[in-house]
């Protein structure tokens, strides 16, 4: 499955940045990958990862089975600037379905890592015979996301109103997006 990284990639900045799967040894860049990402936002992450307990737990528990952590590091520094995920289920009616999660260091949006975090993950979902991409993203705080979803060719399938609750105890809708995998590359 990993047998393509590390990758390296370019942003349009010029810096390189090298993606491959996340390891143990990860829990303190990825710690401090989440540690910068403004309340504001890390308030509506679905895993918390923000929390080092959390974290902590989280990496103790990896198993390429049911998560796929990819990690974007730069060369310059070795800093973890994006991480993207590949939940899995265990039940076998679910083993088709992966929920995809990302996150891109603030410092490092809009230079093209997400596309590309996102194409490694799709590429990832098709090897391992995944056939339904789902994301899940919340109305009004994560507009870049959907944006980026959309180019992508994943469509809206459903969207629970009032599902998700802001800091100030507002609700919002959060959409579900989803994109079904193909076979083979003409689907990029
Ligand atoms: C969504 C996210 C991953 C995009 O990462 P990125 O590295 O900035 O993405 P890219 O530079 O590859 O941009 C891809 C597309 O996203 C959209 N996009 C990115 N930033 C945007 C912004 N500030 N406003 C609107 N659209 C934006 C655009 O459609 C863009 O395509 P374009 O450059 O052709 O216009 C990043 O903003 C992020 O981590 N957001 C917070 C986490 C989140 O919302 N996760 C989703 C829940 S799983």
């Amino acid at each position: 499955m990993f047998e393509d990284y590390p990758r390296e990639t370019v942003l349009k900045d010029g810096s390189f940045v090298l993606l491959r799967p996340a390891v143990p040894d990860d829990e303190k860049g990825l710690s401090e990958l989440f540690a910068r990402i403004p309340d504001d936002e890390s308030w509506f992450l679905r895993d918390d990862l923000a929390d080092p307990e959390i974290m902590r737990q989280w990496i103790k528990d990896l198993n390429y089975d049911r998560v796929i952590p990819m990690v974007a590091v730069r060369q310059d520094d070795d800093r973890i600037i994006a991480n993207v995920r590949l939940h899995r289920r265990s039940a076998r009616c679910m083993r088709h379905v992966a929920h995809l999660r990302i996150t891109v260091d603030p410092e490092f949006r809009q230079q093209r890592l997400g596309t590309w975090m996102l194409v490694d993950a799709i590429k990832l979902a098709m090897e391992i015979g995944i056939e339904k991409l789902v994301a899940e993203f919340v109305e009004g705080v994560e507009e870049a996301a959907i944006s980026a979803a959309h180019k992508l060719d994943f469509f809206e399938q459903a969207v629970i109103k009032e599902y998700v609750m802001g800091p100030q105890g507002d609700y919002k809708n959060l959409i579900i997006m989803v994109k079904n995998i193909h076979r083979d590359w003409s689907d990029f």
